[in-house]
């Protein structure tokens, strides 16, 4: 990393996505997706911006979210404008349409690694995606993606020493997944089939002892490259292909002069093991807590990846109650007591 540092850059990144989770959290259930978001993206801004990083998103949220104001947006520059010169790749709150109704498996995410080391698909919006943990991380070839789900859940199944309905795959409930589902449930897996938020699935999938043992289907591409920032730093595998979903993407991405076709794998997306992932909980997950609201303050449960020491850190951290008043002085959010 250009002005390389022994700095856990990961550790920054976690104090972003406690303040978007912080910012976000007080928005559950109350239906209102633009105000959360809005509230959540300047609470993670401000907080990037006093990172000491000379930071670049590499892919943000317009392409799917052209509808929401003041996005972090791919080129903006995030940071302190000091070295040490990263990538970085953000979701303030992945899962909104969950978080609107109060539903589990919200999280806030950001992702990190050194300058040119992480693929931007910029314009694209979404990618074909297959994450395993380490466990099955060798195994994985290019036939993963293109062969019936049922042959890749018969290797996952081989890897991981047990039947293949003992195997379990998170796949986003989307009507474009209908002969995928209908292809896990032939091969007689089982299926976490969930209205959004498949950056958790990977992290669960990448995660040995997770509950989850792939991740299959389309979802978005800063998803994507935010999941291979840490399916690497947990050394698990992952498999990626663009997959425009109208004519307009596809032919945006072609205007880009990037190959629709080719099939990657995380080395090839993101090619450094410098690398830094950081997530909090917004509502409750399969492998974090939500934000809680609690009489003298909020708490916060954050999980920490670097990828070239292989360090995994769990992050309970209190806040102080004045902490929302303070971050969202000019919002209009409730107080807390
Ligand atoms: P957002 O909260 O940023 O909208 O992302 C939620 C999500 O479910 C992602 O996890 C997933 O990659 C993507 O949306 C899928 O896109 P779509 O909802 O358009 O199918």
């Amino acid at each position: 990393m250009q002005g390389k540092t022994e700095r856990n850059l990961g550790l920054d990144l976690a104090r972003a996505t406690e303040a978007a989770a912080l910012a976000a959290g007080q928005w559950a259930g109350r239906g209102d997706t633009h105000a959360a978001d809005a509230d959540a993206t300047q609470a993670m801004r401000q907080a990037l911006n006093t990172i000491h990083m000379d930071g670049k998103l590499i892919l943000g949220e317009e392409a799917r979210h052209p509808d929401y104001s003041d996005v972090l947006a791919t080129g903006e520059k995030v940071g302190d404008g000091r070295l040490p010169a990263v990538d970085v790749a953000v979701n303030p709150i992945e899962g909104i349409r969950l978080l609107a109704e109060g539903l589990p498996e919200v999280l806030s995410v950001a992702a990190a690694a050194p300058k040119g080391a992480v693929r931007s698909f910029a314009p694209a919006a979404y990618m074909e995606k297959l994450v395993v943990s380490r466990e099955v991380a060798q195994a994985l070839t290019p036939k993963c993606l293109d062969a019936p789900a049922g042959w890749t859940l018969g290797l996952i199944a081989r890897e991981k020493k047990k039947p293949v309905s003992a195997v379990t795959v998170f796949v986003l409930n989307r009507p474009r997944h209908k002969e995928l589902i209908e292809e896990i449930r032939e091969a007689g897996a089982r299926i976490l089939l969930r209205p959004e938020g498949d950056v958790a699935g990977a992290l669960r999938a990448a995660t040995p002892g997770s509950g989850v043992d792939a991740l299959m289907g389309i979802g978005g591409t800063t998803e994507g490259v935010i999941a291979a920032c840490a399916t690497k730093a947990l050394n698990g595998g992952m498999l990626a292909r663009l997959s425009p979903q109208s004519d307009q993407e596809r032919s945006e991405v072609l205007g880009a002069g990037i190959e629709i076709d080719r099939i990657l794998n995380c080395d090839q997306m993101v090619g450094s093991d410098d690398v830094f992932f950081a997530a909090t909980g917004v509502t409750d997950g399969g492998l974090l807590d939500g934000v809680k609201f609690l009489r003298n303050g909020l708490t916060t449960h954050s999980l920490v990846l670097r990828g070239k020491t292989g360090t995994l850190r769990v992050v309970h951290t209190d806040h102080h109650r004045d902490w929302l008043t303070a971050i969202m002085d000019d919002t209009e959010s409730p107080r807390h007591e």
